[in-house]
């Protein structure tokens, strides 16, 4: 189902579907719920499937600025407004990998299990803080269409056809203006995760994709390598985004992880 939850800091559109054991998706940036729509509906024969646009992404409200924080607390406060009590299983992909991050230093007795997929654990360099200002600004003036295009061509592995790789650069491209500049500081200003890997307690499935330009297969290796007993995929022929080039095969692994649960 698909609704807006007011929450005390936005209003967030969110599609819920399923029933049993919750797992919350967070999509990268700049995005939307959208690109987990066919992993949620392969897994909602068994699984509460919560998957939220961010704040300033999609159908959300937008927030002149954001951080990282704020978008972790947004999921909480989502899963409040859901009545979602339980402990969830945190899938992110890239941005959505350092929400989950961060979701699960300040939210930890909510976290089931952790789901890093295409995503880092570095702070930002100084070069890097400054391409996402440049970022940001271009995005004021002319639009997230014009972050989009410099991304697009990294974002997909060599077999993504054409016709699906323009559809999804559409639709990155409706991103509020605003939202992606927000999102792409919120980027720039983002803490490192490599302390908290040895402290991740929670099964945790990282996934990588062989060409991805943007996280690299040794990036999530690293991770991997960091978070005692994590299980690590690598996609073949995939780059930066598993569920949407090869969404049946990822959904497979993700089930497969989520079924292997204590409890599941
Ligand atoms: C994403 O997919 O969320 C972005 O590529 C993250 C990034 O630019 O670092």
């Amino acid at each position: 189902m698909d609704r807006f939850i007011d929450t005390a800091a936005a209003r967030l559109f969110c599609r819920v579907v399923g029933e049993g054991q919750p797992v919350l998706f967070i999509h990268g940036f700049p995005i939307s719920g959208d690109m987990w729509y066919a992993t949620a509906d392969a897994l909602a024969d068994r699984y509460r499937c919560i998957v939220p646009d961010l704040r300033g992404h999609g159908r959300s409200e937008v927030s002149d600025r954001i951080s990282i924080t704020e978008f972790a607390d947004d999921m909480a406060a989502l899963l409040d407004a859901l009545d979602e009590k339980r402990p969830v299983a945190v899938v992110g992909l890239s941005m959505g990998g350092i929400i989950a991050f961060e979701f699960f230093r300040r939210h930890r007795p909510r976290v089931r299990a952790l789901g890093l997929v295409n995503t880092r654990a570095d702070a930002e360099s100084p070069e890097g803080v400054e391409r996402r200002q440049k970022m940001a600004q271009a995005a004021i003036r002319q639009g997230a269409g014009a972050i989009v295009e410099l991304m697009i061509p990294n974002l997909f592995g060599p077999p993504f056809p054409r016709d699906q790789r323009d559809a999804w650069q559409a639709k990155m491209s409706a991103t509020p203006p605003a939202g992606a500049a927000a999102a792409a500081l919120a980027l720039g200003a983002r803490r490192e995760s490599y302390s908290t890997l040895p402290q991740i307690d929670v099964p945790t499935l990282v996934v990588a994709g062989d060409h991805d330009k943007i996280t690299p297969v040794a990036t999530l290796r690293e991770i991997h390598d960091g978070i005692p007993g994590s299980r690590f995929e690598i996609f073949k022929d995939c780059g930066h985004v598993p569920p949407v080039e090869f969404p049946e095969q990822f959904s497979r692994v993700l089930a497969d992880f989520l079924d292997s649960l204590p409890g599941a």
